[in-house]
Order: C-alpha cells, then structure tokens, then sequence
C-alpha cells in the first residue's frame, strides 16, 4: 500500500472528562446510528466550500468530524479515537472533498490512518485540497463577541439536556453559525462543571453542533479556532457548545506536524 494514501490523525486534548453530553464517536464505531449525530439547525454546505473538513469513518459510516491541518494531518477530538487500538487503524478512514457521505461527491478523497498522536494531558499528501488556517502562535484572542462557522455530518435533532439524544447523522453536509461567548458566560451556564482555559464556548438561538460533530472545526474569519468536543444537549438555549481552544494547544499541534 502507498504510504502516501496514509493521513496521521492528530487526537486532541479533552483535558478532563465530563460524563454527560461528549458528543462522541462511540456510535459510528460500533456501528449503532442511535449515537451518530450532526448540526442541528443547519443548512446544506456547497460543495468545495470546506476543503479541509474531514469525515472519520468506520463500517461505511461517519462517527466523527476533523480538519486537515497539513497535507498528511487531521486534527480531532481525542475522545473521537481514543478507544481505536494499532490494530484496528485499518478500520478507519478518513473522507476528503465531499459534502455527503452516500456516496461522496465526485473527486471525493479516501485516506487510511497511519498513526494517531495523542495530546499528553489526556487520560482516559492530499495536493490540491486546502488546509484550514490555525491560528497566529503567540495569539492572545478570546474571539468573545464573533461569529463562526461550525460543520459537520453529526445530528440535527435538537436535544434538551435532560433528554436522551435522537436522531440519526446527516448524510450531507450541513453548515450553521454560531457566536462565541466568555469564558466566564459559559461558566454561568454550565455551573457543576468547570470551564477551563482551554475550553471556548459558543451558541445561537436554535443551532448548534452534535453527536457526530466531535472533532470538527469552528471557524472564525477563515481560521480554526475551536475543535467540536461537548456540551448539555444539542442547541439547548441554556447550554452553550464547548470547543477545544485552539490558541491553547498552538504549541503542541506545531510540534507534531513538522
Ligand atoms: C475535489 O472535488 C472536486 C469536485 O467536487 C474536484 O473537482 C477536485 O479535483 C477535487 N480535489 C482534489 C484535490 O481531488
């Protein structure tokens, strides 16, 4: 096989767990829909629109989300792969260039996984296609105040906390905006959990990102700046969405991509 046709998935840093809400690949992978969710309160992405956004497959079905940051690596959220021995690699693939899954568009990318990196705090060659940008190293931005862009195949039922998630994953493609809040708003909502500074939080009236969604990006001004990784229910007005903080984690990413 040409080792070429090989992406490195980059995990990512959850750095403590939450019991409720991950919005997680477990689903996709053991091949129950039930758990395989997408954007609620999205709309149809044009195809070529988002290059960079990968799909994370197993058996055929999208469980995840990720992002190409260079030609051979995708980032994700960690709890996205965490559980996938060495072994079982060769189950995984990794979807490029399309905006739905069955079938993929014409010129759509097939990549297997070589090896996945995990972040140290967490415990439990595609020439043509773009790279999403990341953000500055050295930059201090909260993004507090602005709009992005979130992505993904994952659910599109809206969930209360409270309520067990429903629904099924988008075969295509959906796109939906949301606004970054503070830190300290986000903690205001989520009250028995702490919001670290390595988390962002974002939200909008009836939109929001879900189960499937994990490991996708959240894109302000053309840049990541958030990985898709948990929240209470899916678009529940009480609840923000919680990212992975790019800024964060700038280092890391830098120093396993080179
Ligand atoms: C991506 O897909 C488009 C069609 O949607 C195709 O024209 C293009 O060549 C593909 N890109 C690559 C790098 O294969």
């Amino acid at each position: 096989m040409n080792s070429l046709n090989f992406i490195l998935v980059i995990t990512f840093a959850v750095v403590y767990e939450v019991s409720a809400g991950y919005y997680g690949g477990y689903g996709g992978y053991y091949g129950d829909n039930e758990e395989n969710d997408q954007i609620v309160g999205g709309y149809q992405a044009k195809r070529g629109s988002f290059q960079f956004l990968a799909a994370l497959l197993r058996d055929d079905e999208s469980f995840c989300g990720g992002s190409l940051i260079t030609p051979n690596h995708v980032l994700t959220a960690a709890h996205c792969v965490d559980y996938i021995k060495q072994a079982d690699y060769g189950f995984v693939k990794v979807l490029l260039n399309t905006t739905t899954i069955h079938p993929a568009d014409d010129g759509a990318i097939h990549r297997g996984v070589k090896k996945i990196v995990h972040h140290r705090n967490y415990n439990s060659g595609t020439s043509g296609i773009s790279v999403v940008s990341l953000p500055r190293i050295g930059t201090t931005l909260s993004y507090a105040g602005l709009w992005g862009t979130i992505i993904g195949f994952g659910r599109t039922h809206k969930t209360l906390a409270e309520e067990e998630s429903s629904g099924h994953g988008s075969n295509k493609l959906l796109e939906s905006s949301v606004k970054v809040i503070t830190n300290s708003q986000c903690s205001a909502m989520y009250v028995d959990t702490r919001i670290s500074s390595s988390m962002l939080c974002a939200h909008a009236d009836g939109t929001d990102t879900c189960q499937g969604d994990s490991g996708g990006p959240l894109i302000v001004h053309g840049t990541q700046v958030g990985i898709v990784s948990w929240g209470y229910g899916c678009a529940d007005p009480r609840y923000a969405g919680v990212y992975t903080r790019l800024t964060f984690f700038y280092s890391w990413i830098k120093s396993n991509t080179v």
